[in-house]
């Protein structure tokens, strides 16, 4: 079969199409026919090794698939077969025409979702509502939502926006900003702008954000942290896209009464993965859409990771094989 093989840790072009064996399931596996392959922001990390946790090289790179369900292993119920599903690998084989998963991880599509939907909403979404549950958001709130245009914050404006709460977003550039906007944000900064946190304190006048969602970390929330509601504001941190984690002490936090909540390791990873079938319910009944840049051939793999870096992707990039 086909798949993309990561030959090493580097640029995009360490990714390489080649044949390679057909998996088996192995007991409590399932083997799924692929038909789409979310590209994932953090996969691009991976593969240019600076992704915090280092991961063992793969011989076929990928986190998630969905499709088709063509062969079980040992134990798993014999209705999985046939069936339409979603399904993470423990860190390594997806981008590839069979991928091997344990049957705890698939969770079967909804009738009303196509497989392209269900693919692309499966890790936004499910990392959205984790975090809207975490965050406790109430109506009436003032939100935050850094990068609002990303795969994770456009799922999260939608979901604050259904909410009821104030949006305030961040997005880079105007187009990115229309997406934000069009997510359900009521307004939105630009944060490629050196000053764009004297624009929020401009945009709040007397007022002060309830939660941040931090996806971008580094020091991008210092200059915010005086603009979060004393003693209840609340900080969630599940993205580095500045390269770093945010840099706040506890000082920082306990001298304003704010927490941070840390949203990242194995422990939230398995929360996450306990919202997949609510993130594709979600998404059937209209609360999330998902955002699609482009399907591309399998093998267009390090084309798709060089957008994603090159923040050219306007919604998730998907493979198909
Ligand atoms: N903790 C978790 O469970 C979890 C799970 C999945 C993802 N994440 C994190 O959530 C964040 C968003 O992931 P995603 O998959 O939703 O992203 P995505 O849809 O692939 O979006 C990437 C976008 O991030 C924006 N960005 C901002 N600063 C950037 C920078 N310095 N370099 C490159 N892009 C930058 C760009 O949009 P603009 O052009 O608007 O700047 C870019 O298009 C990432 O930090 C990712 O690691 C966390």
């Amino acid at each position: 079969m086909q798949a993309i093989v990561m030959t090493e840790t580097g640029g995009p072009d360490v990714l390489v199409a080649r044949e390679v064996g057909e998996p088996r399931p192995g007991a409590g596996q399932v083997v799924i026919r692929a038909e789409a392959v979310p590209v994932l922001y953090p996969e691009t990390k991976i593969r240019a090794g600076t992704f915090p946790a280092p991961a063992p090289l793969p011989e076929v790179f990928g986190f998630q698939a969905a499709g088709t369900v063509i062969d079980i292993g040992a134990g798993v119920d014999r209705g999985l077969l046939g069936a339409r599903v979603v399904a993470s690998t423990s860190g390594f084989g997806s981008y590839a025409e069979l991928v091997a998963a344990d049957a705890d991880s698939v969770t079967v599509i909804p009738a009303e979702l196509t497989i392209e939907h269900a693919a692309a909403i499966q890790m936004p979404g499910s990392v959205a509502l984790t975090l809207m549950r975490t965050a406790a958001v109430a109506a009436g709130d003032t939100v935050l939502v850094e990068a609002a245009a990303t795969g994770v914050g456009s799922c999260l404006t939608q979901l604050c926006a259904a909410a009821g709460v104030r949006v305030i977003g961040t997005a880079g550039g105007e187009q990115k900003a229309r997406l934000a906007r069009d997510n359900g944000a009521h307004e939105v900064l630009d944060h490629t702008a050196p000053d764009w946190a004297d624009r929020l304190t401009d945009l709040l006048a007397d007022g002060t954000v309830d939660v941040v969602f931090d996806s971008i970390g580094g020091d991008s929330l210092t200059p915010l942290l005086d603009l979060i509601t004393p003693l209840r504001g609340r900080i969630l941190s599940y993205g580095w896209l500045a390269g770093a984690p945010a840099q706040l002490g506890a000082t920082d936090l306990i001298l304003r009464g704010l927490t941070l909540t840390g949203c990242a390791g194995t422990a939230w990873l398995g929360e996450v993965a306990r919202q997949q079938s609510a993130a594709l319910t979600a998404t059937a009944q209209g609360l999330l859409t998902p955002a699609i840049d482009s399907i591309l051939p399998l093998a267009d793999a390090a084309r798709a990771h060089r957008m994603l870096e090159d923040r050219m992707a306007f919604g998730t990039v998907l493979l198909r094989p």
